[in-house]
């Protein structure tokens, strides 16, 4: 169990305080009870965020492209298994809209709020975003979700793969407590106007690929000479150099590394403690136009 601050430190996520460095559920690999290890590990280190879905983990073979990837959905499962009955300081984010067959009516959103209820084993969802698609609009889909949230069943609402016009929508229509759009150094800096957008409201911007990037559903960490470089002088490894260098975008900014590695979930949380390394901020300047 560790003790002292949470490295990185803390965010207030609505009215539920979490750790500036959180867990995704998507990578918990192939083997349930390895994923549930890494979850009760994760916890004991003193991750208190926990970011999935019901269609999560992904898993791709090795040398596929990045979209031929299969949906495994047995995380929420996993982590009710492995955490219920669930430490008091415990944030379980998860996300709604996406079905097999695109995505999901706005009148579909109740029976995924409830899969995820009873799939975790809750009386209430911590935080739901609507992962969207696609939409120009996503009133209707979000006025679902702030009814169910109105409704008791969810305690936040987030929102995911948005532009800044979706934002504005939404907090028309109910609180935004978080927004989860790709971001990494080698995206470019086609987030960065959401990012600031969200400082300024007091939103918690929790980027996904952060360490992916362009590899995207692929995984592992993209491989970039300027990262490896610094990571190399400084000591670190390119993975917390990524990690850092996100949560150095802003206070509001939220770490959620997906792994299915003890090693690796150790190595991020470290990262938390790399914040002030000299140079950290001018990594990922450059526009790769992605
Ligand atoms: N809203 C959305 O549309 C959306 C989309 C994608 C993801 N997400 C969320 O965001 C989270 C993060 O995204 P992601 O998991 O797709 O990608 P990511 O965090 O950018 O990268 C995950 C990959 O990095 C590897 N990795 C992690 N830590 C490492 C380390 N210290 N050293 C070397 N490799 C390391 C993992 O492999 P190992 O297993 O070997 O560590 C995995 O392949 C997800 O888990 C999910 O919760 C949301």
């Amino acid at each position: 169990m560790r003790s002292g601050p949470a490295p990185g430190g803390t965010y207030l996520l609505g009215d539920l305080t979490v750790n500036r460095i959180g867990l995704g559920a998507k990578r918990l690999g192939r083997d349930r009870d390895r994923a549930a290890a890494l979850l009760r590990r994760a916890v004991d280190s003193g991750i208190n965020h926990i970011d999935t879905a019901a269609f999560y983990p992904t898993y791709a073979e090795p040398g596929h492209e990045e979209h031929d990837f299969a949906a495994l959905g047995w995380a929420n499962d996993v982590i009710r298994r492995a955490l219920a009955p669930y430490p008091a300081d415990l944030v379980i984010a998860t996300k709604v809209g996406p079905t097999p067959d695109g995505l999901a009516r706005p009148d579909q959103l109740r029976g995924q709020v409830e899969a995820n209820l009873r799939a975790l084993g809750r009386d209430h969802l911590d935080l739901v975003y609507l992962r969207q698609h696609g939409l120009d609009s996503i009133a209707e889909h979000f006025g679902a979700l702030a009814e169910l949230r109105q409704a008791g069943l969810i305690r936040h609402l987030g929102i995911s793969n948005v532009r800044p016009s979706h934002l504005a929508e939404a907090e028309t229509i109910a609180p935004v407590v978080a927004l989860q759009n790709r971001y990494g150094i080698d995206f470019g800096r086609v987030n960065d106007e959401i990012l600031r957008a969200c400082h300024a409201r007091n939103i918690a911007f929790v980027p996904f690929f952060a360490l992916a990037g362009p590899g995207r559903e692929r995984g592992g960490v993209s491989e970039s000479d300027a990262v490896v470089a610094f990571a190399r002088s400084a000591g670190v490894s390119p993975a917390q150099a990524r990690i850092a260098w996100t949560l150095s975008r802003g206070p509001h900014v939220l770490a959620i590394p997906g792994t299915s590695s003890a090693a690796h979930l150790a190595e991020n949380l470290q990262a938390g403690d790399l914040l002030r390394l000299p140079g950290i901020g001018a990594l990922g300047t450059g526009d790769s136009g992605e």
